[in-house]
């Protein structure tokens, strides 16, 4: 029989797309997600699903005892970086103390298994690129913060309770799935690519570019943008790893390509034949010169090879999605 996998926060972008993956590959999944920031839209009819937060320890426990969970896939986070600067503990609250619940619950059911959206963030500005899995840690903002906890929380738990773990530090996420079935929809939207599209298509006059006196080639900040379904077989990639009776460890995921948001501007303009003005404005703040990530080990020790190595094809995917929902999935 498959395996039951339970996805936390597999309403979200991340996990909408992780959730359609392990369908596809034959998993039996549990969807977790308190629709905060997920879709309801976004819940795969394939799958169950459980409404509550990971924060109630007693909805765990309800969900746990229901279903006869092999593995839980943790995506569920608050995850803009200026909103946790302005606001740290509800980070610290939601994402912190939402791991300690999950892992004791997972504790109390005898789970053994456990992989982590952790995120470039935990790397603050990084001294070298691009970004080995083992260069030092230093967040500067709480969201890194607070990620880089629940890295750390991850060992001391393997240690204690000998729940094994794979933390999976992605660079910029982007795209979605090709037919454009679901996609990316945040509210407020903070990321480069959709709000791009959401120019392309009219929704905003200008593109804003935020700061081109970065130490960069052309002065704008350079990201690693790695497309959704690579990232989710990663996570299905850890898992088998990890049930394996490998150890536990951490992967930095990105396509190892670094392009400036003026390239990005560039591309996005060539795949939608749209003009998409652009206008320089005062820098974000907290926003690193330059994340590129090397994935070499993931590579090598999960055997990880990303089918997306183009950013046109991954602008194209995130395009589909929009002009098929312009308006995201219009539930909230
Ligand atoms: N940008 C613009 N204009 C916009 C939006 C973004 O110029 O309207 C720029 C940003 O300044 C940045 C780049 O586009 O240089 C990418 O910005 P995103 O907000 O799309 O992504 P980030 O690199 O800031 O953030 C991503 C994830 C975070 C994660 C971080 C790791 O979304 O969750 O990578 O550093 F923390």
């Amino acid at each position: 029989m498959a395996d039951t996998i339970m996805v936390a926060g597999g309403a979200g972008y991340i996990g909408s797309h992780m959730v359609h993956q392990l369908i596809e590959e034959g998993y039996d999944v549990v969807i977790v997600d308190n629709l905060s920031t997920g879709h309801r839209r976004a819940v795969n009819p394939k799958a169950r699903f459980y409404e509550g937060d990971t924060r109630d320890l007693d909805f765990l426990n309800q969900v746990f005892e229901r279903e006869n969970i092999q593995a839980v896939i943790h995506m569920d986070a608050f995850s803009i970086v200026p909103e946790s600067v302005k606001n740290p503990l509800k980070y610290f609250d939601n994402n912190v103390i939402g791991m300690v619940k999950l892992f004791e619950a997972m504790q109390q059911h005898a789970i053994h298994y456990l992989i982590f959206s952790s995120t470039a963030a935990t790397f603050g500005q990084p001294k070298k690129t691009p970004v080995a899995d083992s260069a030092p840690q230093e967040p500067i903002n709480p969201y890194g913060e607070s990620k880089l906890m629940m890295e750390q929380m991850m060992k001391w738990v393997d240690q204690a309770y000998g729940i094994k773990s794979v933390a999976l530090r992605y660079f910029n996420a982007a795209g979605a799935l090709e037919d454009g079935s679901i996609g990316e929809d945040h509210n407020p939207e903070t990321h480069l690519i959709p709000i791009i599209l959401r120019t392309a298509m009219g929704e905003q006059d200008t593109l804003k570019i935020y700061g081109n006196d970065y130490n960069t080639p052309d002065g704008t900040n350079v990201r690693d943008y790695v497309h959704i379904i690579d990232l989710a077989q990663a996570h299905i990639l850890a898992l088998k790893y990890l049930q394996a009776g490998n150890p536990s460890d951490a992967f930095n995921l990105g396509s190892s390509t670094g392009f400036s948001v003026q390239e990005i501007v560039a591309a996005a303009r060539e795949v939608t034949q749209k003009p998409i003005p652009a206008e320089f404005a005062p820098r974000r703040g907290g926003d690193p010169d330059t994340l590129v990530a090397d994935s070499s080990r993931a590579k090598k020790v999960l055997g990880w090879k990303p089918k997306y190595d183009n950013i046109h094809d991954i602008i194209q995917t995130a395009w589909t999605w929009k002009q098929k929902h312009p308006q995201g999935y219009q539930d909230k």
